[in-house]
């Protein structure tokens, strides 16, 4: 159990391990053969909703001769039909791999203690790693290298925030996150992320002004102010974050050549203006059609090596 590689934070690869997936979605998107999945069948099950998460990783597996058994938020009852070890028990004597998309990321580590599997983090409320990949890879393809990229990520200090630091600060990127007070990164990640930083070149920085934060980025990032499971607090966070929108008036503060990214689904009206996702600028389909493709590098990574 103790060989089996777990992906269930950006920080579970080593550094060149990250360049090494994002290099290998790179070439399996230009479309380079990879069978590294072929007989292996991928438990998936989801406990949130999801559009590219799922329609990625089932695309992906299928590309890689493998086979996805999807299972939907109510069918499994995580810790609460059944123990989550016993879920990763059962899983771990039938499929090849599991992927998982829950709400609390310890619920994730006791499922992955239990698993001798890999196991994948499709989303929690503390990481969201693949999207990660896929935006690194988005970025290097569009700026052409990650080392000494400059970054604003504007908004929530939540768990895209979170992989999306720690995941520059593993590639030597400069970012610099725009939070309002109370809805900064955590500090136990900032420090993870500086730590990381002091070894491959990058920085973090957090500002609480937007414009500031754009003043010298190469690209402007944004989440939902409001994830998933955090319906109930809507009010209190479109009152918290008014004033941190991304719209073309932003990203004008921004030089010339900014790219917007955003992970999807978008609130159109809260973190960004109408339009925003197709305006020249916005590289966020292309970000979207990448969860493919880093996903697909992760898989070929962890079944065929590098
Ligand atoms: N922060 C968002 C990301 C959705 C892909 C959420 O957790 O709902």
């Amino acid at each position: 159990m103790s060989n089996v590689r777990h992906f269930l934070s950006v920080t579970d690869l080593t550094p060149s391990e990250v360049r090494e997936v994002i290099a290998r979605g790179r070439a399996l998107k230009a479309g380079e053969p990879s069978q590294a999945l072929a007989g292996k069948s991928v438990a998936i099950l989801f406990e949130k909703p999801s559009l590219r998460t799922k329609l990625s990783f089932e695309v992906g597996i299928h590309r890689l001769g493998g086979h996805p058994i999807y299972f939907s938020p109510e069918e499994v009852g995580l810790g609460k039909r059944e123990p989550v070890q016993d879920v990763a028990r059962v899983m771990s004597r039938m499929a090849d791999v599991a992927v998982i998309r829950t709400f609390d990321h310890g619920i994730l580590e006791q499922f992955s203690e239990a698993a001798s599997i890999p196991v994948i983090n499709a989303l929690t409320d503390g990481e969201h790693p693949c999207q990660t990949l896929a935006d690194l890879q988005t970025i290097e393809e569009a700026k052409g290298s990650l080392e000494g990229v400059k970054v604003a990520y504007i908004g929530d200090g939540n768990n895209v925030a979170i992989s999306l630091a720690l995941g520059m600060a593993s590639t030597g990127g400069h970012l610099t996150i725009a939070s309002p007070d109370g809805y900064v990164l955590p500090e136990s990640v900032a420090t993870h992320a500086n730590l990381l930083n002091a070894a491959n070149g990058g920085s973090l920085k957090m500002v609480t002004d937007p414009v500031e934060a754009v003043s010298d980025a190469d690209v402007v990032y944004t989440d939902v102010w409001t994830s998933m499971g955090q319906e109930e607090e809507t009010r209190i966070r479109l009152e918290a974050f008014k004033g941190y929108q991304v719209n073309p008036e932003l990203l004008d503060k921004a030089p010339d050549g900014v790219s917007f990214m955003h992970d999807l689904p978008a609130h159109p009206g809260e973190e960004i203006s109408d339009g925003l996702l197709t305006d020249p600028r916005s590289i966020a389909f292309d970000q979207a059609e990448n969860r493919l493709h880093a996903q697909a590098g992760l898989l070929h990574f962890l079944f065929a090596g590098a």
